[in-house]
């Protein structure tokens, strides 16, 4: 099946911004692991970070058209500003995990209401770069054992 990761805005600082809260992990040692995640469970993956909204509205559209099965999102600070980026998931109607490298529910009061979380398959938070490894493999698992 085809899977697309898709990071918000800042997220290709990875490595250098805020260490104590997003840890040393780069995006490209990211997706690298995902990329390799995903081909040995047999799927294909494609990737985009964008600092734009524009952009990830568009790619998201795209896939549809491409016939993408499952998106894992990390959106970022979009999180929980963007009704338009949840209005491109639910106009696709791809099914979609949410992830977050930090808990958003142990920091600002503002992090914690997320546009995605109900519209979400489900949500993974707090673990690192490793949520990006279990927001993956809870995808994986969704595409090899519901009916589509
Ligand atoms: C984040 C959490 C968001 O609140 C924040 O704006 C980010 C990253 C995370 O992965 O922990 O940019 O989505």
């Amino acid at each position: 099946a085809k899977l697309l990761l898709l990071h918000g805005p800042n997220l290709n600082l990875l490595g250098t911004r805020e260490p104590e809260i997003y840890g040393a992990t780069t995006l490209a040692q990211i997706n690298e692991a995902a990329r390799l995640q995903c081909e040995a469970a047999g799927h294909q993956l494609q990737t985009l970070q964008s600092n734009s909204e524009a952009a990830l509205i568009e790619r998201i559209h795209t896939a549809r058209d491409e016939g993408v099965d499952f998106i894992v999102i990390n959106p970022a600070a979009f999180t929980h500003t963007s009704v338009a980026l949840r209005d491109a998931l639910a106009a696709v109607a791809i099914p979609f995990i949410e992830l977050h490298l930090s808990n958003p529910h142990a920091r600002e009061e503002f992090r914690r209401h997320s546009y995605f979380s109900d519209l979400a398959r489900g949500v993974v938070c707090g673990f690192g770069a490793h949520s990006y490894t279990l927001a993956l493999q809870a995808a994986i698992f969704q595409l090899d054992t519901t009916t589509k």
